[in-house]
């Protein structure tokens, strides 16, 4: 099932003078960090819900009610903030009702993925007759929302605005959220085993309207989104709408989509709790995830910091007409996107273990997040399990985390402390780009970059050294507070394609230590090709 791997990059080492620089400085709030910043996403695509997630209850693979009970116990320990579904484009041709009601009984429709992306390939043939290619909606709304309460997490449901109209929405709406037994959607959730309402107050308005989601333009989603959000029931609840927002750096979408909603007065534009903003660094069916060079090692990461203009662009343009600025981002979809892993069967569609470098690109979108505390409410890599940038790998009795799985475990410290400003001073790393001609172009990027937040008198700083050779002797100066003791978490290795397998489900995990020195300054190595967590008590 997995591939052997490239070659290992036994980069040579050297440490050199402590010539970087990071200064923390305390009393300098940007925001408080969102515990939703390290949320998921889940879709009915590929390998993702039927073996990633439903195994089904008569399964002889361990399970809670059906649903994979590795996956449950490893994520809960993630504490995730918020769980997107059922997509991605599979939102956009998925009807609600399919999927509640007694199993046997749901209906059987072609899934959306198996539909038009694999027609063309040799894979759509050796599909079979698996649900990644014929949906069985054995998993529907009850589970998902079962997984959620199991994990502590809150659901996130995208409406379908392109192959089902309001209505559909409203009545998903009274479904989930409407007291017991008193609609008749309410009654039938009663049936199907939930007298209580799901109480699901975040609702995605569509999703990449700008494709396949509709087509839409710009001007055209901004009507749709009024239309879907006018006088919506709340059945009590504060309801958080998020929009469906930019490809990457299409800032006219942005700017046509919020100036749409103005149309109608900003009352319109304050509905929003989120705006969507989706990047994947790495591009589809280019290389697969273990096969890179050096060069391509800083590639990745440099594409990966193109998060923080986006952020910041995108920002700058909603600020235009929400002056208030109630509406944050929502980075629902993000992370590298590989080529299938050859080894993987057909159905598993964009399926393969990250290595050490998607744990640095999970990092260093963390760290991006955090920075910008004050304008993130949410980000959700794409996907949990088994597809693009996941922190799960499965395959029938086969279970791994991935080395994304250890960075969001090693972040999540950060949740609900308020981030602070920090500066960061270091050698850029320094590397060769082939553009699409095969030119040898220059390219570089920091040599040092990160987070910290402050909770009670405990700072957390999280740090990626890029640099697939050298450690970086860094003095840490902290303004403002002085440090009693602290703690070190690292994840690296010598071998930059390191990885968790099945085989091999330990080959890449963090290490712990404590930190020497204490005061205002002290003096840390962090070491090539790594993510590092410092945990500083403060006096
Ligand atoms: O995550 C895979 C797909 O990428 C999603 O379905 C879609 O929204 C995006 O294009």
């Amino acid at each position: 099932m997995m591939a052997t791997g490239a070659a290992a990059l036994l980069a040579p080492r050297s440490t050199k003078a402590a010539e970087s620089r990071i200064e923390i400085l305390v009393n300098e709030p940007i925001g408080q960090i969102s515990p939703d910043l390290y949320s998921h996403f889940v879709e009915h695509l590929g390998g993702v819900v039927y073996d990633g997630i439903w195994v089904g209850e008569k399964s002889k693979i361990p399970n809670y009610n059906g649903i994979r009970k590795d996956l449950v116990d490893n994520l809960k320990k993630l504490k995730p903030g918020v769980i997107r579904y059922p997509g991605g484009c599979f939102a956009d041709q998925y009807d609600w009702r399919d999927g509640v009601g007694p199993r046997d009984q749901r209906p059987t429709r072609v899934n959306f993925w198996a539909d038009t992306h694999y027609k063309t390939t040799k894979a759509y043939e050796e599909l079979e007759g698996g649900p990644q290619k014929y949906e069985s909606n054995h998993f529907g709304t009850d589970e998902f929302v079962s997984l959620c309460r199991m994990v502590g997490a809150q659901p996130y449901l995208a409406a379908n605005m392109r192959s089902r109209d309001v209505r559909v929405f409203l009545e998903w709406l009274e479904y989930c959220n409407a007291p017991a037994n008193l609609t008749t959607w309410s009654t039938e959730r009663a049936k199907n085993g939930y007298p209580q309402p799901h109480n699901v107050q975040f609702w995605g308005i569509g999703n990449e309207s700008w494709g396949c989601g509709g087509d839409f333009t710009p001007e055209e989603y901004a009507t749709e989104f009024r239309k879907f959000t006018a006088w919506l029931p709340t059945y009590g609840l504060q309801l958080k709408l998020i929009g469906s927002g930019p490809n990457g750096g299409d800032l006219n979408w942005t700017r046509k989509a919020f100036e749409g909603l103005a149309l109608k007065g900003s009352r319109q534009i304050a509905k929003l709790y989120g705006w969507g903003l989706h990047y994947y660094c790495g591009s589809t069916g280019q290389q697969v995830a273990n096969e890179f060079t050096e060069n391509e090692w800083y590639d990745l990461l440099e594409r990966a910091n193109r998060m923080e203009s986006l952020i910041e662009s995108h920002w700058q343009v909603m600020g235009e007409y929400d002056r208030e600025r109630r509406v944050k981002l929502a980075v629902d979809e993000w992370g590298a996107w590989h080529k299938q892993d050859p080894d993987v069967p057909p159905a598993y569609l964009y399926a393969y273990a990250g290595t050490l470098r998607d744990a640095l690109v999970s990092a260093l979108n963390l760290d991006t997040f955090q920075r910008h505390a004050d304008k993130v409410a949410m980000a959700n890599p794409a996907q949990l399990v088994n597809t693009i940038h996941s922190m799960f790998y499965t395959y029938e009795d086969k279970f791994t985390v991935t080395s994304n799985y250890h960075v969001f475990e090693m972040y999540g410290a950060h949740a609900g402390a308020t981030a602070v400003r920090t500066d960061f001073v270091a050698p850029k790393a320094n590397f060769t780009r082939l553009d699409a001609q095969r030119k040898e172009t220059p390219a570089s990027l920091w040599g040092l970059n990160g987070s910290a937040s402050v909770k009670d008198k405990q700072l957390v700083l999280t740090v990626v050294n890029p640099h697939a050779r050298d450690a970086r002797e860094t003095e840490i100066a902290i303004r403002g507070g002085a440090i009693k003791s602290g703690k070190t978490r690292t994840l690296t290795s010598t071998d930059l394609h390191a990885r968790n397998t099945f085989a091999n489900p330990h080959g890449l995990e963090p290490k712990d230590g404590v930190v020497s020195g204490s005061g205002s300054t002290i003096t840390f190595t962090f070491a090539p090709a790594s993510v590092t967590r410092l945990v500083l008590d403060l006096s």
